[in-house]
C-alpha cells in the first residue's frame, strides 16, 4: 500500500524538527501547499502523518478510538503530571465516565453562582495588584502598562481557583503553593513530551511537585468528608465526591485528587492565552474595545452608576463580546496541534487525499497522527481576509455558516444553531478551537464564561491601546503565547 509523501529533510532522524518548531502553523501550510492535505514528517525518530483541511480534522477527531488512540499519544506527558488511574492513564472507557462526572460538575446552576465571584475576584486584582492597579490610579488621564500574559495568568488561576477548585485551593495558591504549582507547570512542555523522562531538574521538580499537590487534593477530600462543611457555592471536588462509575465504586480521593489536576492543567493556559490575545486585539482595534464598552453599558450600567452583574444565560446575548471571543479562538486557537497514535494500519478516505484515481494511502501502525485546526481556521479559500483578525465576520451569515462546515445557501447560513460558544459540533468543521468528536473539550461553557466575565469586569473600568507592535506567538510552549514585548496600555475611565 502507498504511505503518504514524506516531507524532504536533511538529517534522517532529527528530521524537520527545526521548521516545525519554529512554526508550526508555518510548516504545515507550506507542507500542505507542497504535497497535498495528507504528508508525514520526521520527529526525532517519529514518523507524524498531518492531515489538514476539514476532511483532516475529521479524519483524526471523527476517528474510531480503538484505531486512533489519545492515551498512546499523550499519556507520558500528563501522566507524570496529572497523576494515576485519570484521562490518558486508564482505559478510554472510564474516561469517558470521568468527563460526564466533570460534566456534572460544569452544570448551569453551579455557573450561575460563578459570574458574581469572577467579578469579585477581577475586581480585588485591579485594586491589589502592582502591574495593574487601576483603582488607586489618581490622576483620571494617567496611562499605565501591564504585561497582559501575567495579568491574565493570575486573573485565570485565581478565578478558576474561586469557582471551580473551591476556596482550600484558592488559598493555597495564593500562599504556600505558587512555586509548586509553578514546578508541575514546568513539566508540561513540548521537551516532556518527547523525551518522557531525562535526568533534569525540570522532570525531578515535577515529580516532587505532583505528589505535594496531590497530597494537598486529598487531605482537602478528606477534611471535607469528616467536617461536612458548608461551601460557597458547589464546586468541582464536592460534584466529584457524589459520582459513581457504572461499576457501582465511588471515585476513590486520588483519582478525584488527579481529575482536579487534570482540570487545572486543562483550563489554565489555554484561557490565560485566550484572554491575553482577546485583550491585545482589543488593544490595537480601540474601535472594538469601544464597541465592547457600550455593550456593558447598554445591557449592565444601572441609573445610579454602578453595574450589574451579568447572568450566565445573558452572554449569548452579547454579540460583540461573543464574536470577539470566537474570533479569537479562531486566530489563536491555544492548541495548534491534537495527536493520536495509529493502532491498526489505517486507509485513508479518497475525499481526504489519494496517491492516483483508484488508489488508497494507508497511515501504519505505530506513526502519530496529527490534526492541526488551527490550519482550515485561516485557511483563505474559506474565511476572507483569513489572516485578519476581524469580529465582524461572525455577524455575517456566509461567515457562519463557512465555520458551520457548510455552503452558504440564502438564509441557510442564518438559520444554523450555534449554540452557546460553540459553532458546530461536528468532528468535519474548520472551526474547532475545542476539538471535536470523542476528546472534545468539556471546559467550554466554562471558559466561555470565565473570559466574558474577565473581560467584561476590565472593560467597564478601563481603556486600552497598543503602543508597541503586535507580539508574535510563541510555539516552544505547549499552548501558543504571545511573545514579548507584550504590554499594554490601559487608563481608568471617566464616568
Ligand atoms: C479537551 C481546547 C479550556 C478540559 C480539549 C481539546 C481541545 C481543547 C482542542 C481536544 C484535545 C484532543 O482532542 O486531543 C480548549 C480551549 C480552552 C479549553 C481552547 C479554553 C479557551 C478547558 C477548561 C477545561 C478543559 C477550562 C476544564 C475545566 C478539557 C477536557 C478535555 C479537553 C477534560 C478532554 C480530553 C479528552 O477527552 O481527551 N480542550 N480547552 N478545557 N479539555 Fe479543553
Amino acid at each position: 500500500p502507498s504511505r503518504p509523501p514524506v516531507v524532504w529533510h536533511w538529517i534522517p532522524l532529527f528530521g524537520s524538527a527545526a521548521s516545525y518548531g519554529q512554526d508550526p502553523i508555518k510548516f504545515y501550510q507550506e507542507c500542505g501547499e507542497k504535497y497535498g492535505n495528507i504528508f508525514t514528517f520526521i520527529l526525532l525518530g517519529r514518523r507524524c502523518t498531518v492531515t489538514l483541511g476539514a476532511e483532516g480534522n475529521n479524519f483524526v477527531l471523527g476517528g474510531k478510538h480503538t484505531d486512533l488512540c489519545a492515551e498512546d499519544a499523550y499519556t507520558h506527558l500528563t501522566t507524570p503530571v496529572f497523576g494515576k488511574d485519570v484521562v490518558y492513564d486508564c482505559p478510554n472507557e472510564l474516561l469517558m465516565e470521568q468527563k460526564k462526572f466533570v460534566k456534572f460538575g460544569l452544570r448551569n446552576d453551579n455557573f450561575r453562582t460563578y459570574m458574581p465571584m469572577i467579578e469579585d475576584e477581577v475586581t480585588q486584582f485591579m485594586k491589589k495588584q502592582d502591574h495593574f492597579r487601576i483603582f488607586q490610579m489618581n490622576d483620571i488621564n494617567e496611562w499605565g502598562t501591564f504585561d497582559v500574559l501575567d495579568v491574565m495568568s493570575e486573573i485565570t488561576i485565581l478565578t478558576a481557583s474561586r469557582t471551580l477548585q473551591g476556596p482550600e485551593v484558592r488559598d493555597t495558591i495564593t500562599a504556600s503553593y505558587a512555586d509548586v504549582f509553578s514546578d508541575l507547570d514546568g513539566g508540561f512542555t513540548p521537551i516532556h513530551w518527547l523525551f518522557p523522562s531525562l535526568p533534569l531538574p525540570s522532570y525531578r521538580k515535577r515529580d516532587i511537585a505532583h505528589k505535594k499537590i496531590s497530597d494537598l487534593y486529598v487531605s482537602i477530600i478528606r477534611k471535607r468528608r469528616e467536617s461536612g462543611s458548608k461551601l460557597e457555592a458547589p464546586d468541582m471536588i464536592a460534584s466529584l465526591m457524589e459520582q459513581k462509575y457504572r461499576s457501582g465504586r465511588a471515585l476513590k480521593d486520588h483519582e478525584i485528587a488527579h481529575i482536579m489536576i487534570a482540570l487545572l492543567m486543562a483550563g489554565q493556559h489555554t484561557s490565560s492565552a485566550t484572554g491575553s490575545w482577546l485583550m491585545l486585539h482589543v488593544a490595537d482595534h480601540p474601535e472594538i474595545g469601544e464597541a465592547l464598552y457600550q455593550e456593558q453599558v447598554k445591557n449592565f450600567r444601572l441609573p445610579n452608576g454602578k453595574w450589574r452583574t451579568m447572568d450566565f444565560e445573558e452572554i449569548k446575548d452579547l454579540p460583540v463580546l461573543d464574536s470577539v471571543i470566537r474570533e479569537t479562538l479562531r486566530v489563536h486557537p491555544p492548541i495548534h496541534s491534537i495527536m493520536r497514535k495509529v493502532r491498526t494500519d489505517i486507509a485513508v478516505p479518497a475525499t481526504l487525499a489519494s496517491p492516483s484515481e483508484n488508489g488508497t494511502y494507508v497511515v501504519p501502525t505505530g506513526d502519530y497522527v496529527w490534526s492541526s485546526p488551527a490550519v482550515s481556521q485561516l485557511d483563505p479559500r474559506i474565511w476572507k481576509n483569513s489572516n485578519e483578525w476581524d469580529p465582524t465576520r461572525w455577524s455575517d451569515p456566509q461567515g457562519m455558516a463557512a465555520a458551520a462546515g457548510r455552503a452558504y445557501e440564502d438564509s441557510e447560513g442564518a438559520k444554523i444553531d450555534y449554540g452557546f460558544g460553540l459553532v458546530s459540533k461536528g468532528t468535519d468543521s474548520p472551526y474547532q478551537p475545542f476539538g471535536a468528536g470523542r476528546h472534545r473539550c468539556i471546559g467550554e461553557q466554562f471558559a466561555y464564561l470565565q473570559l466574558s466575565s474577565v473581560i467584561a469586569t476590565v472593560i467597564r473600568q478601563v481603556e486600552l491601546k497598543l503602543e508597541t507592535p503586535f507580539p508574535q506567538p510563541n510555539y516552544q510552549t505547549l499552548i501558543t503565547l504571545p511573545k514579548k514585548p507584550r504590554a499594554i496600555s490601559y487608563r481608568r475611565r471617566q464616568f
